[in-house]
């Protein structure tokens, strides 16, 4: 399937996660996450992406090959780097799996992965998952030596995690915020040298949307928590199609 929306220079993919934790809080089967991706889809995402978390705390492994099958969009499956994990990739092979840190005990997911760190060990990661063609991204901070590594591994793509910048500009801090944003810049216009295609996610929002849609080599936003919130006000299409014009305006 085309990756790319030709009407859409700037891809949304939308996160549903929380629409799983929200259903996890009673344990049955509302809100389902397959409705939530399928408005999604109807609402203009140009791919959804989904977490499986080691402890299950979104999405549970039946959601993925159900939302799959039900959707007719890209699927970006964000996984720690387990044996666990790459084994459930290569059997229901998303057209994308994002490498993300994970620590059962965060909140949400922290910071990027140390790739410079894990080179060996995510070469070798990742390789099956490249050969059964899925588009492998690496979460990482907007630091030059990580996108270098990224490179180096074997990575197609890479997505900045644009967290600090987000609570930077939540906190009013513009001399932080400006830097960061210089940091993103600077990594994005890196990677694309390098030949990576350049993604962006985490805490993004209708306040901050603006500044990272601008970054002119991202070629996708990931967006969740913010979606799912918004939609308990206006609801989920209403939200999703507020966020691409966003998202336009932002581009144009
Ligand atoms: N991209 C990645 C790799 C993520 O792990 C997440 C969720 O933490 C997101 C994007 C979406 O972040 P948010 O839910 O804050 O919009």
């Amino acid at each position: 399937m085309a990756l790319t929306n030709p009407d859409s220079p700037l891809r949304l993919g939308v996160n549903i996660d929380h629409v799983a934790t929200l259903r996890n809080a009673r344990g049955g089967a509302d809100p389902d996450p397959v409705r939530a991706a399928l408005l999604a889809q109807k609402a203009g995402a140009d791919g959804i992406t989904l977490h499986l978390r080691e402890d299950r705390r979104h999405i549970l492994d039946a959601d993925l090959p159900a939302i799959m099958a039900a959707v007719n969009l890209p699927i970006n499956l964000e996984i720690a780097a387990t044996e666990e994990m790459q084994r459930i990739a290569l059997v229901h092979r998303p057209h994308a799996v994002c490498l993300v840190p994970e620590r059962r005990e965060e909140r949400t997911t922290e910071g990027g992965l140390d790739v410079v760190r894990d080179v060996a060990r995510l070469t070798d990661f990742i390789a099956p998952l490249t050969e059964t063609g899925a588009r492998v991204s690496m979460f990482i901070a907007p630091d030059e030596a990580q996108v270098e590594a990224s490179a180096k591994i074997g990575a197609q793509v890479i997505e900045l995690h644009v967290g600090a910048y987000c609570e930077y500009s939540a906190e009013g801090n513009e001399e932080a915020r400006d830097t960061e944003l210089r940091r993103l810049f600077a990594s994005a216009a890196l990677a694309q040298e390098l030949g990576l295609e350049v993604h962006a996610g985490h805490g993004l929002n209708f306040a901050n949307v603006g500044p990272i849609a601008a970054i002119p080599e991202v070629v996708e936003l990931n967006i969740g928590h913010f979606l799912i919130g918004e939609a308990v006000f206006v609801g989920l299409e209403a939200a999703i199609r507020e966020m691409r014009r966003q998202m336009s305006l932002a581009r144009m």
